[in-house]
């Protein structure tokens, strides 16, 4: 039997969730791996809040990083504390201590991945990231030892639970977006500062660390096109349902010829029968499709303590047998990316944009034309309301869908829609993925 001391920094939802897990399943991961895993230690900001929950013998708790940086018998270190200072800096300390580094913080992975990684390397200890991306589902080793044989040329996902729920909520129960929000926060489903998750940080994030593992390629955090949920409204569900599809908030990673990658997060329409438009409430799922397997699609619990432990843990027994062997991710251009040569910017989509118009005879017409102009073409046109205006004429709101299209052509011909005199509001634009 391998004996092996870990220590765990903080002792939050996933913290004690992994020290829950490892005392409930002791004896059957004794039995299956070989491998007494002890906690020595526990970093926490304040002990007697910590003994409070009466989960752990108050020995184990440190106020002091060197407690456990310092101890030779610890050999793999746990980050749950979240945030990118101080985990940055004890992440690279514990690697430079030769000790094997177990995150579930896709914060601090995404923006200093390659600094870690490297050092890693130099210290031959391990980096190992499951929980960071999708709670207890398990995409990134599916990734990396499943499909390693494939070349993955897309990756289409919900990877945010919060926005899963208040979208499901927009689109079943009619809500608003602030009603379905404060169900979200009152359910425990949204933070008290939501703004990560519904701006679509979380989700830029996670895609990141996706695409980065199923391209090769390194992709920082903030080269992903990112718009949030925060400024759909009833009247988008309103068109979804009309057109048959559903939105979601989708982190969307392509391959595109010359190596290079389209990585996206925004709301996305997709119609009812696409498998990712079943996700409801606050589940996860990521649909890759490789070039041998073809499509596979990845559902499961996305967050919460036991979930994200599942994946902890399981990196903590990956790192205990793969001691003096690790392996290293390879990324063909680490570190600084050239974002204009290897990042499609131009992408291709069809695009729902809803106006609202003064509605006099000609108008469509004219749109239309602004459209053309931009070699946008126009898949259908729908009019969904119509309404007095003060001036004694109507008021009518249009919806256009688009053929497939590039996303600066339709940018440009929407600037000039805006400026013509029987406009009164480009509404909204989401983009379609069928
Ligand atoms: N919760 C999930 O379902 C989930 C799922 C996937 C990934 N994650 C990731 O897991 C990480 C932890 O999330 P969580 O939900 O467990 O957060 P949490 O409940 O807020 O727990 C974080 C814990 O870390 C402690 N901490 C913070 N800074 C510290 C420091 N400098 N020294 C010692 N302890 C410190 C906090 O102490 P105080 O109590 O004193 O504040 C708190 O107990 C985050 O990166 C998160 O993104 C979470």
């Amino acid at each position: 039997m391998k004996q092996i001391n870990i220590a765990l920094l903080g002792f939050g939802t996933v913290g004690t969730g992994v020290y829950k897990l490892l005392l409930e399943n002791s004896i059957d991961i004794e039995h299956r791996e070989g491998l007494s895993i002890c906690v020595k230690r526990i970093l926490v900001r304040d002990i007697q809040k910590a003994a409070r929950l009466q989960l752990a013998d108050r020995s184990l708790f440190t106020l002091k990083i060197e407690d456990i940086l310092d101890d030779p018998s610890i050999s793999v270190v746990v980050e749950c504390m979240g945030g990118v200072e101080p985990s940055r800096t004890y992440i690279l300390s514990a690697l430079s201590a030769k000790k094997s580094v177990v995150t579930a913080n896709k914060e601090v992975i995404s923006k200093h991945w390659h600094t870690f990684e490297q050092q890693a390397r130099d210290s031959g200890a391990g980096l190992y990231i499951e929980a960071t991306v999708g709670g207890g589902i398990p995409l990134l080793r599916t990734l990396t030892d499943s499909l390693q044989a494939n070349n993955i040329t897309r990756l289409m996902g919900i990877i945010n639970g919060t926005t899963n729920f208040i979208l499901t909520r927009m689109s079943e129960k009619g809500m608003s977006f602030e009603e379905a929000l404060l169900e979200a926060q009152s359910r425990g489903y949204a933070e008290a500062d939501p703004a990560s998750d519904i701006e679509g940080f979380d989700a830029t994030y996670k895609l990141s660390i996706l695409s980065s593992l199923a391209f090769h390629t390194h992709i920082p955090v903030d080269a992903v096109y990112r718009e949030g949920i925060s400024s759909l409204s009833t009247s988008d569900f309103e068109a979804a349902r009309q057109l048959g599809y559903e939105i979601k908030l989708l982190a969307i990673g392509k391959k595109a010829p010359g190596a290079l990658v389209e990585v996206r997060v925004h709301p996305t329409m997709l119609p009812k029968t696409h498998p990712l438009a079943a996700i409801r409430g606050s589940y996860n799922a990521v649909f890759i499709t490789g070039n041998a397997v073809g499509d596979i699609m990845l559902y499961g619990k996305g967050a919460g303590q036991l979930p994200t432990a599942s994946s902890v843990v399981s990196d903590i027994i990956y790192a205990c047998h793969n001691e003096g062997r690790h392996r290293h991710n390879t990324f063909r251009n680490i570190p600084d990316m050239d974002k204009d040569t290897h990042l499609v910017t131009d992408w291709e989509s069809i695009y729902c944009i809803r106006t609202k118009v003064n509605d006099k005879p000609g108008v469509l017409s004219l749109i239309s034309g602004v459209f053309a102009k931009h070699n946008v073409s126009l898949k259908s046109v729908l009019q969904f309301a119509q309404q007095d205006n003060s001036e004694g004429g109507q008021l009518a709101w249009i919806t256009f869908v688009t053929h497939k299209a590039r996303e600066k052509a339709v940018q440009s011909a929407l600037r000039e829609i805006d400026l013509l005199e029987c406009t009164l509001e480009v509404e909204s634009l989401i983009r379609v993925e069928e």
